[in-house]
């Protein structure tokens, strides 16, 4: 949710910050822009729209300048227009901003300088009162005024900062959205987050929140809130430039689903000792700390909620424990039941969703302890959780999230049969029946993806219809949800995901003659339930498409349309039928000419409540 980079060296930042923020693009593209600070002076350019709308706009101006920072937008306050965009400047033009969160007293600020100050606000925006509040408070440094600035602003604020009277100085501060500072040679960046610098370091410094950093093409300081230097790691980032490009595929989405083998493999792998045992790298839960938890809440948002779905599946199945999945912003404001007997899970694939990090705040702050699924090292969930869980799924670019999902779902399954075996709730078979069937995944979802163009030709047939229902018993129910949403997300599409067995309490009555119905049907114990439903439908004269097992009963039906996923045990079945749902999703968009890895109004990291 906005993206901020910004360079200090001796080459011209234009160029690098432009780069920078291609690579952040995801995090918001309703408008980019950069400015520069050269000579005394500083220099903003800025654009409605995507990035390429800026470089053309600039294409052939010679715009000089060592010290920069840049912007791309996700719209909260203020309609994306070319004014709006981001970098905003003071009245005088000492100071430009790039802005990342939401001012809360933006308005009581903007009266303030107005009033005392004579600021005429140039933006709608709750932004601009940032470059106005430190301009005013500007005496010579940088940094000082940034200082005095964050005293008097409320609400979640991480900013990057530069002043025209320090041409080599560029300032960040971190309040509540990500920020990380990045060691170059001869030069040093601030950014939202690391894909945006691959290119040029593997050497970064997260900030904390409350932290400011103060970056000179020699130097990085980072200090506390109480202007005291911070002595902090520096962390080594392992994830490739090469990770973070499309590698010739037209769009990540379509790299990211098939980079599902290598990344559930690479999940799996890092958690099975010699022994065969799952070991729980990055976590210490014993049999004594599950003896003091009376249930487990899982807590996340969008695709990372769908996997908490089948998380409880699992848990409940195979640890015989309670849980409870919320979507995080509903969690925060309900006044959950969590306390010190409680397991609080949090899923997150950037580990930066204001949502999931408030929820695990409060359910801290409640005495719960935290694990959280994470795929971003590093990022905001991990660093405040007691106990991180990474999925190793790599930089996921892509909007859809994809390979996260499938990685979330393999760490569930490897969470719940680690508890269940502590626990003594499975037998010893079962746990290694399962984690068979999970190390033969990365194979079969292979399979899957080797016959994707019989998903292409099935969106070719479907791809101009305007509503699809999604429907499933069990833990297909969850993963309903998750090709609504991911077809919905690229396609616009209008899809409904719902158990099947509730269709009859109502929404059967939108049936009729050429409604189209995907049934997930992979659960060998419910396929007699799941028959009668499909066959409600088609008695509607509705078409239904299964997604089932390779030799299922329902697979041997003649009249009824077929995706065929590999045979594989129940528990672990939505690994691979969210794939070929995940290529229909793709396909259909790409048949309908939409955006695919950047659909309209959605941003990557949504650091905004
Ligand atoms: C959908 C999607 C979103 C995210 C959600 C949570 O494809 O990607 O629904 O899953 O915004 O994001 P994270 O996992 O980063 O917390």
């Amino acid at each position: 949710m906005c993206g901020i980079v910004g360079y200090t060296g001796h080459e011209n930042a234009k160029d690098i910050i432009i780069d920078g923020l291609k690579k952040l693009e995801y995090r918001g593209y309703d408008s980019a822009g950069i400015a520069l600070s050269d000579n005394g002076k500083i220099t903003v350019r800025k654009k409605a729209g995507r990035i390429s709308n800026l470089e053309e706009a600039i294409k052939g101006e010679k715009l000089e300048g060592t010290t920069g920072i840049g912007h791309t937008r996700w719209a909260t306050h203020g309609s994306p227009t070319d004014f709006n965009a981001h970098p905003h400047t003071s009245m005088d033009g000492n100071i430009a901003i790039v802005h990342n969160g939401i001012i809360e007293n933006y308005m009581e600020l903007r009266e303030e300088l107005s009033s005392k100050h004579g600021i005429k606000f140039v933006t709608e925006t709750d932004s601009e009162v940032i470059a106005q509040l430190i301009s005013v408070l500007y005496k010579g440094n940088l940094e000082d005024a940034v200082f005095e600035a964050v005293k008097k602003m409320r609400g979640a604020y991480t900013f990057g900062a530069i002043s025209a009277s320090e041409p080599d100085k560029m300032v960040a501060y971190r309040k509540d959205t990500p920020l990380i500072a990045g060691l170059g040679k001869d030069c040093n960046f601030i950014a939202s987050d690391m894909t945006a610098l691959l290119k040029y370091l593997d050497k970064i410094y997260l900030i904390e929140n409350g932290e400011t950093v103060v970056c000179t093409p020699d130097k990085i300081q980072i200090l506390d809130a109480n202007k005291k230097p911070v002595d902090r790691d520096v962390l080594k980032v392992t994830w490739s430039q090469e990770d973070a490009e499309k590698g010739g595929y037209q769009h990540f989405m379509m790299k990211e689903i098939n980079e599902q083998p290598k990344a559930i493999r690479e999940t799996l792998q890092r958690r099975i000792g010699k022994d065969g045992k799952i070991k729980l790298d990055g976590i210490s839960l014993t049999r004594e700390d599950l003896e003091k938890f009376d249930k487990i809440s899982i807590v996340a948002c969008g695709t990372a909620y769908h996997a908490g779905l089948v998380g409880k599946y699992a848990i409940e199945k195979m640890a015989r424990m309670p849980v409870e999945v919320d979507v995080a912003s509903e969690f925060r404001y309900r006044d959950p039941f969590v306390d010190e007997k409680t397991l609080f899970i949090a899923i997150s694939q950037s580990g930066e969703t204001l949502d999931t990090l408030m929820s695990l705040r409060e359910a801290k702050s409640k005495g719960a302890r935290v694990l959280s699924v994470v795929n971003v090292v590093g990022s905001s969930v991990a660093r405040e959780s007691d106990d991180v869980f990474y999925t190793w799924a790599g930089p996921e670019i892509a909007v859809a999230s994809t390979k996260a999902y499938t990685t979330q779902l393999v760490c569930m399954y490897l969470l719940a049969l680690y508890m269940g075996d502590l626990r003594g709730t499975i037998t010893e078979d079962y746990y290694k029946q399962v984690l068979k069937e999970l190390k033969a995944t990365p194979k079969k979802v292979q399979r899957i993806l080797d016959k994707a163009e019989d998903i292409e030709e099935l969106a070719k047939n479907l791809y101009n219809r305007d509503q699809i229902f999604f429907i499933g018993r069990g833990i297909d129910s969850a993963v309903a949800y998750e090709c609504s949403l991911k077809l919905k997300e690229v396609s616009y599409i209008n899809s409904f995901a719902i158990a099947a067995g509730e269709l009859k309490h109502g929404t059967i009555a939108l049936m009729e003659p050429e409604t189209i119905v995907i049934a997930l049907a992979t659960q060998d114990f419910l396929m007699e339930k799941m028959y009668s439903n499909i066959e409600e439908i088609r008695a509607r004269r509705a078409h239904v498409i299964a997604v089932t097992k390779e030799g299922s009963q329902i697979s041997k039906i003649k009249s009824l349309e077929v995706i065929r996923i590999p045979k594989c045990m129940d528990e672990v079945s939505p690994i691979l039928t969210i794939v070929p749902m995940q290529l229909f999703a793709y396909y259909v968009a790409r048949e309908r000419g939409e955006n695919i890895d950047k659909p309209r109004n959605l941003a990557k990291s949504v650091t905004v409540e």
